[in-house]
């Protein structure tokens, strides 16, 4: 049976059948009060942050780091596909304290994680590099529909009706939480141009400390082109059924502005004019709008 089925709307918005399928039991999620969340938009720096979060847990520990694939490590909370544990048993085996991933917009967040203050860290990245990277994914990772052309992917990602829904919605009311919850709110862009800076913020958020030299071990190990030759970093364990790398890796391109590369003038105009409307009004001057 091919993996690839429409998205089924969850209270509104598109979701992976089988993330659909499990929503209503993860509303009965427990988190644990050391847990850490990191939360993202899809395609936005996720898996950079998982492994600099476990590189920071193990303290600089590579060997331990390379225990499991990023996605054992780091269990991915609402993931559910066929003949795969889903995201509530990895979490179960996991021993605290969790760092957990989600990609969940906050009408589908379980209560349990913002009743017990659990922290966060965001990571937002802009907006076009996200909607390219995005398109790709959507090739290779066959739990997505077909994406149909670029140009139709982009009107859906603009329309919200890409799995995760709106990017617009989600960047905004994860920094509307800030007011209320414990939230380290991070930039893609700001990550690539000073790494140290920003693991140095994210050591500050969990109240930890490590010597000078293991932080750099960390920008080091986390950098591009060192997650993209690790096979714990870089999804190639993943069957193929599932991901393949040949017709686009995981571990793309990893850069800021390759939206450049496939968006036309005129897309790019379109966009800019469609973003100003939808994201006025906002009280923060957004790092990664280009
Ligand atoms: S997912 O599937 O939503 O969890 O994907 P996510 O990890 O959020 O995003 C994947 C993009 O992040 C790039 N990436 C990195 N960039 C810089 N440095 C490091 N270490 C790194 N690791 C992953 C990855 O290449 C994807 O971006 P694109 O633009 O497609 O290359």
């Amino acid at each position: 049976e091919p993996l690839r089925k429409p998205l089924v709307p969850v209270k509104g918005i598109p979701l992976i059948k089988y993330f659909a399928e499990t929503m209503e039991q993860l509303q009965n999620f427990t988190a644990w009060p050391d847990d850490v969340l990191i939360s993202t938009y899809p395609k936005s720096g996720t898996t950079w942050m998982s492994e600099i979060m476990d590189m920071i847990y193990q303290g600089g520990k590579l060997d331990k780091c390379g225990r499991a694939p990023v996605y054992a490590r780091i269990p991915f909370l609402e993931f559910s596909c066929p003949g795969v544990p889903p995201g509530l048993e990895t979490l179960k085996e996991t021993p605290a304290p969790r760092i957990i991933k989600t990609h969940l917009p906050l009408s589908l967040l379980p209560q349990s994680l913002l009743d017990q203050k659990i922290k966060v860290i965001y990571v937002a990245r802009n907006a076009k590099d996200v909607v390219v990277s995005y398109y790709n994914f959507y090739k290779m990772a066959k739990l997505h529909p077909d994406p149909g052309t670029w140009e139709s992917f982009l009107e859906n990602f603009m329309d919200g009706k890409v799995s995760y829904g709106s990017w617009y919605q989600h960047v905004k009311e994860w920094w509307e939480l800030r007011r209320t919850h414990p939230v380290l709110y991070l930039f893609y862009e700001d990550m690539k141009e000073n790494p140290k800076r920003e693991i140095k913020k994210i050591l500050e958020f969990l109240g930890r400390s490590l010597p000078e030299e293991t932080v750099d071990l960390i920008v080091h190990h986390t950098s591009f082109k060192k997650m993209k030759e690790n096979p714990m970093a870089n999804y190639t364990t993943i069957p193929t059924e599932v991901m393949d790398h040949t017709i686009s890796p995981f571990m793309r391109k990893g850069t800021i502005g390759d939206w450049k590369n496939t968006f036309t003038v005129a897309q790019s105009e379109h966009f800019d004019a469609h973003y100003a409307k939808i994201m006025t009004g906002c009280d923060f001057t957004f790092r990664c709008q280009i």
